[in-house]
């Protein structure tokens, strides 16, 4: 959304540090043995306190207050009392939710407990990756620019990226313009940036697949070749300088 007056950023700013203080709260409850039920209705019960509402529920009728994906599940992953969390799982969490009016997104995967598969590189990689492609953006640079760099440094950690995931606006509504900001140079993207806008920038750095699909439970998106996937999200504001990173507070470089 455009950012038009001081209210309308105070409302992005509160929404932006609910979603983020859920996620890190969710980041911290996690631990061996809980299913993701509980670490779901946990997170639920927190935005609920602050007066915050679930995006996907809202939006989408999500099945869960936020998404929990666990190893070889990208995103959307819906909570069960059947998935039991286990030492060395890469765990997702992607919070999103609307407050006052005002919509943010932000999410990130981390290795729960001992990394006995060595998961954690992977989970490096995509932080590294999500903070230095933010630090590119201001009014002006090209969305498809972006992509390139988010592929290229993708490519130089021994990753891919996913291609039919992709960051996007957001603040009147989860998901609105600019609809796609991907993780590769799209040639057919000419949209750049815009000073004084929300937008979800976020990663999905891959061991083996380019592309998701969905599973039978009409929700979960898997790797369509398998392997693994980190994705780490933050709501940014465009400026003609640094954006200012909304959901800062997730303290996800620290997963
Ligand atoms: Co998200
Ligand atoms: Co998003």
């Amino acid at each position: 959304m455009s950012i038009t007056s001081p209210q309308e950023q105070a409302g992005m700013q509160a929404v932006s540090e609910a979603v983020a203080l859920t996620l890190k709260k969710m980041h911290d409850f996690a631990q061996v043995g809980m299913n993701t039920l509980e670490l779901d209705e946990y997170g639920g019960k927190l935005m609920q306190e602050m007066g915050a509402k679930s995006a996907p529920r809202l939006t989408y009728k999500f099945p869960g207050w936020t998404c929990i994906s666990v190893n070889q599940e990208i995103a959307h992953g819906i909570p069960s009392r059947k998935k039991i969390l286990q030492e060395g799982d890469l765990i997702n969490i992607d919070v999103s939710a609307e407050l006052n009016g005002y919509w943010a997104d932000n999410g990130g995967s981390f290795v729960l407990a001992r990394d006995i598969h060595n998961y954690k590189p992977l989970v490096e990689a995509s932080k590294k990756i999500l903070l230095k492609a933010i630090g590119q953006i201001k009014g002006g640079v090209k969305i498809a620019e972006i992509g390139r760099f988010i592929d290229l440094e993708a490519r130089k950690a021994g990753y891919k990226v996913i291609k039919n995931l992709t960051g996007h606006g957001v603040g009147k509504s989860l998901h609105e313009e600019p609809h796609e900001i991907a993780n590769y140079y799209d040639r057919f993207n000419f949209d750049r940036f815009k000073k004084n806008t929300t937008v979800a920038v976020e990663t999905f750095i891959s061991t083996k697949s380019s592309y998701a699909y969905q599973a039978n439970d009409g929700w979960t998106l898997l790797g369509k070749t398998g392997g693994l996937v980190a994705q780490h999200e933050h709501t940014i504001l465009i400026t003609d300088k640094q954006p200012i990173i909304l959901t800062n507070s997730n303290g996800i470089e620290g997963f």
